[in-house]
């Protein structure tokens, strides 16, 4: 019994929710890969902080537990991915923040990510960004600004 309630403390939130480090590299905005929309409209379609906030949950939750590219989210650093990610969408469509992440070729160099798995990336986003309910237009505005940087997530 007290062998499992320590074991229990250990798993508590906060003792899971630790972020990992990683090798320095120089924070930069524009690392995030696409200049923000101008206005707030953008923002506004999605939700505000809050909505983004929980479209990117959602939207990792999904990856990591999806049956075809869940195996290159395994083992990667979900906390930081989750900050990170909101950060990059919330730059992006111009909700107030900042991105602080690593560039996108950095961040998936050497994961052997195909077009197949981008795609299925993009159905899973989708199906977060029609979850919160975000005007179809909206979506599709949204996936045209990540669509380049395929060119520097997928490997040939
Ligand atoms: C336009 C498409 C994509 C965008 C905008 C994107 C965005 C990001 C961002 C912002 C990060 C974190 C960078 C950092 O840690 O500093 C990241 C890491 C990562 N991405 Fe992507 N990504 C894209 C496509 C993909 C695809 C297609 C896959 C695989 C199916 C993928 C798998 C991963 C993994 C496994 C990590 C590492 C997480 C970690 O280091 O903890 N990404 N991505």
């Amino acid at each position: 019994m007290f062998a499992f309630v320590a074991f229990a403390a250990l798993m508590t939130p906060q003792a899971a929710a630790q972020e990992q480090p990683v090798e320095p590299y120089k924070i930069d905005p524009t690392n995030a890969g696409a200049a923000p929309f101008a206005g707030d409209g953008m923002a506004r379609a999605f939700g505000g902080q809050d909505g983004i906030s929980r479209i990117v949950d959602r939207f990792v939750t999904a990856n990591f537990a999806d049956r075809r590219i869940g195996e290159i989210f395994m083992n990667q650093d979900e906390v930081r991915l989750r900050r990170v990610l909101f950060e990059q969408f919330c730059y992006i469509l111009n909700a107030g923040c900042t991105y602080t992440g690593r560039d996108m070729r950095a961040a998936h160099k050497d994961m052997g990510v195909q077009q197949g798995d981008m795609n299925r990336l993009v159905e899973n986003l989708q199906a977060a960004m029609q979850a919160e309910r975000v005007p179809f237009a909206a979506q599709n505005r949204f996936l045209a600004k990540l669509a380049p940087m395929r060119r520097d997530v997928v490997e040939r």
